[in-house]
């Protein structure tokens, strides 16, 4: 087997990388090691920002996007039982975000791929990569049983963090990163949203948080401990939960229904770089994580993506690697600026197990510093809905 660039995952990463080559004229394989039923049942990220919803638009994938998202003009941030809203629209010149599971994203990517001819291979096995320090990388897998043997001009490492792209040049990383002393337990509900916005909770018993999917589901998140037990957690103790963190003293309801998925995740903020090695790229978690409050996962991913199609694009019209060789330096610029802004929002509103009371003190004033002050609100509001994408120097 043959082609221009070998992707490995059929993450938002690897099927937005392979849509926007299939638009440039390039072509790729893509190799994923779980179904197409599993991935996309998968439940994960929920949030868009402006600028991930405008390129998969503008792209052609965004139709159904258009109809079922939900474009929200701004957040809550909630504390001593009172309601603040950070008013994106006003405050970043008309920008939102769009509730859209990455579940539908991934729906939506694969029928675009697989309609338009494109080779997305699911349930493969034992995926390994080799010579991507030479001009003709090879990655070997097993599908339906049989060795394969891909030859490509590139890698995308874009398998996510537990994947094997980075190990294969860990050699040559250096690993930045930094544990929570605390986790995340998140529920989906059959429940319609108790809120039009998402709510960001502040509460002497830890953080909690209120999203959606849809009008009809709501996800809703605690923050737990790192190794939390799930089945610690009979659905009537999260409600319960919930209920007590996302108090109000201003007549809100928490509207309950059937829980119909529940688990917990670690919290971590972790980078390596350089992000690529000779021929091979990675991009997306495969290279960087970010602990989830403020919704950045997906969209950074994208924008890696984003920055690697235009780079190979480049070197396939011109015969220039310029593009390429920056590829690093350019994502991590705005990778760095989202993981400030990802701990910051995680530090504002969280408990920390070692808080003294005067931690405790500068928390609240923060949350009121960020609430009462337009330059406050507005820091938290241009991050959340996406910094401008980074132009290749
Ligand atoms: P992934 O989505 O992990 O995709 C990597 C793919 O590679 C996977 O399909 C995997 O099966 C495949 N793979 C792995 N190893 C191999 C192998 N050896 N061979 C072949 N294929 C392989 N982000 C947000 O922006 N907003 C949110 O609200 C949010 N919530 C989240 C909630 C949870 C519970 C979790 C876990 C994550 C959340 N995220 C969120 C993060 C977001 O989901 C990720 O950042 C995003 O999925 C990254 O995309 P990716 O394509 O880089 O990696
Ligand atoms: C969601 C998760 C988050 O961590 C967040 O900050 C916003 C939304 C979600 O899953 O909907």
């Amino acid at each position: 087997m043959r082609t221009q660039v070998g992707i490995i995952g059929a993450g938002p990463a690897g099927l937005v990388l392979s849509h926007l080559l299939h638009l440039q004229g390039i072509e790729s394989v893509v190799l994923e090691n779980r179904s197409r039923q599993y991935c996309e049942e998968r439940v994960r990220a929920g949030v868009l920002e402006q600028g991930t919803v405008d390129l998969l638009c503008q792209t052609g994938v965004g139709e159904r996007l258009k109809r079922e998202g939900l474009v929200h003009g701004g957040i809550e941030l909630r504390f001593g039982g009172k309601g603040h809203r950070i008013d994106f629209r006003e405050l970043t010149g008309g920008k939102t975000i769009t509730i859209y599971g990455q579940s539908e994203v991934l729906k939506d990517l694969t029928d675009a791929r697989l309609a338009a001819g494109g080779q997305v291979y699911f349930e493969v096995e034992d995926v390994s990569v080799h010579d991507f320090d030479r001009t003709k990388p090879k990655i070997r897998f097993r599908k339906a049983g049989k060795v394969e043997e891909l030859t490509c001009d590139f890698i995308g490492g874009c398998d996510g963090f537990h994947g094997i792209c980075r190990p294969a040049i860990s050699k040559s990383l250096t690993v930045y990163e930094r544990e929570y002393p605390f986790g995340c337990l998140g529920i989906l509900a059959e429940a319609p949203p108790s809120s039009e916005e998402l709510i960001y909770a502040y509460h002497e018993r830890g953080f909690a948080l209120l999203s959606m999917r849809s009008p009809q589901l709501s996800r809703l998140y605690i923050q737990s401990a790192p190794d939390e037990d799930i089945h610690q957690w009979p659905d009537e103790r999260i409600w319960k939960e919930l209920h007590t963190r996302l108090e109000s003293t201003e007549g809100w309801r928490l509207i309950e229904g059937p829980v119909m998925q529940k688990g917990v995740t670690g919290m971590r903020s972790f980078v390596v770089e350089p992000m690529q090695s000779g021929n091979l790229f990675l991009a997306g978690d495969a290279a960087h994580i970010v602990p989830p409050t403020g919704a950045k996962g997906l969209n950074l991913a994208v924008s890696d993506v984003r920055v690697l199609a235009l780079a190979l694009a480049e070197f396939y019209k011109q015969g220039n690697r310029d593009l390429l060789n920056q590829y690093s330096e350019t994502c991590l610029n705005r990778v760095w600026k989202v993981q400030r802004f990802s701990w910051w929002m995680t530090s504002m509103l969280h408990l920390f197990p070692d808080a003294s009371p005067f931690d405790q003190k500068r928390q609240m004033a923060e949350l009121d510093y960020v609430t009462s002050s337009r330059a406050g609100a507005q820091t938290l509001a241009e991050n959340y809905v996406g910094l401008p994408m980074d132009q290749p120097t």
